[in-house]
């Protein structure tokens, strides 16, 4: 019998407990170290660093960048930076990261900030992981607290299911499933109702410019 398991990421408690628990060893994902040091992906660094130089030469406004984790593309964000994610021990980290600025643990669907808060919302690798209704609120939220919008996320690869639940193995060998998307460029702007910023083998991103109502 197939068990078909129903999208589910951000409201997730066994995702939640994954991300926390991933928090020190998260960056192995974007150096290669660790379990990621056996995988086969060629160009890889060389489109980590071009995504670091796409968000290190985005204009110097106030960004909120939604679902920070360790801080890894925050800490390149420039102006006044303020990372939020809802697990302790990502904020942790990333705050050590971000000496002018602040990390704070929160929730991305339910943001505590003000209308207009931020001229960005910045968000790398959640996007992506969220089911359709949880991308309505994020959406919606984005545009409550900012006039912009940056979205980087992962890439649709050949023989790569464009959505599918993951098993992820981390460093202590313990098994955990997480909600994924991949998407072309072409079709992540058009989702978001954006541009296209950035259009690799690896990563993608669009950005967003909400009209004033
Ligand atoms: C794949 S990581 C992305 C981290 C980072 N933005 C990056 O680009 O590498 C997804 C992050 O989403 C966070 N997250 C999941 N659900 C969330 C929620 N409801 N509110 C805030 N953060 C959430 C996780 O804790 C995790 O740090």
């Amino acid at each position: 019998m197939v068990v078909v398991q129903t999208p589910a990421f951000a409201a997730d408690q066994a995702t939640g407990l994954y991300y926390e628990k991933r928090a020190g060893e998260y960056d192995e994902w974007y150096t290669s170290k660790g379990l990621f040091a056996a995988r086969d992906r060629l160009g890889w660094d060389s489109e980590v660093a071009q995504v670091v130089e796409l968000v290190a030469n985005l204009p110097p406004v106030r960004t909120l960048d939604v679902a920070c984790g360790t801080g890894f593309l925050t800490q390149h964000l420039r102006g006044y930076v303020v990372g939020l994610d809802q697990s302790p021990a990502m904020v942790t980290i990333a705050q050590s990261r971000l000496p002018t600025g602040l990390a704070v643990v929160g929730d991305a669907l339910h943001l505590l900030v003000a209308d207009s808060a931020f001229d960005r919302v910045f968000t790398g690798h959640f996007y992506g992981h969220l089911p359709p209704k949880d991308r309505e609120a994020f959406m919606s939220e984005a545009r409550r607290v900012a006039s912009e919008l940056v979205v980087v996320d992962s890439a649709c690869r050949p023989g790569v299911d464009s959505e599918q639940w993951q098993e992820r193995v981390l460093n202590d060998g313990s098994r955990h499933k997480v909600f994924k998307r991949y998407f072309t460029a072409d079709q992540l702007a058009a989702e978001v109702e954006g541009e296209t910023l950035f259009d690799g083998d690896w990563f993608v991103a669009a950005k967003v410019q909400f009209l004033v109502d």
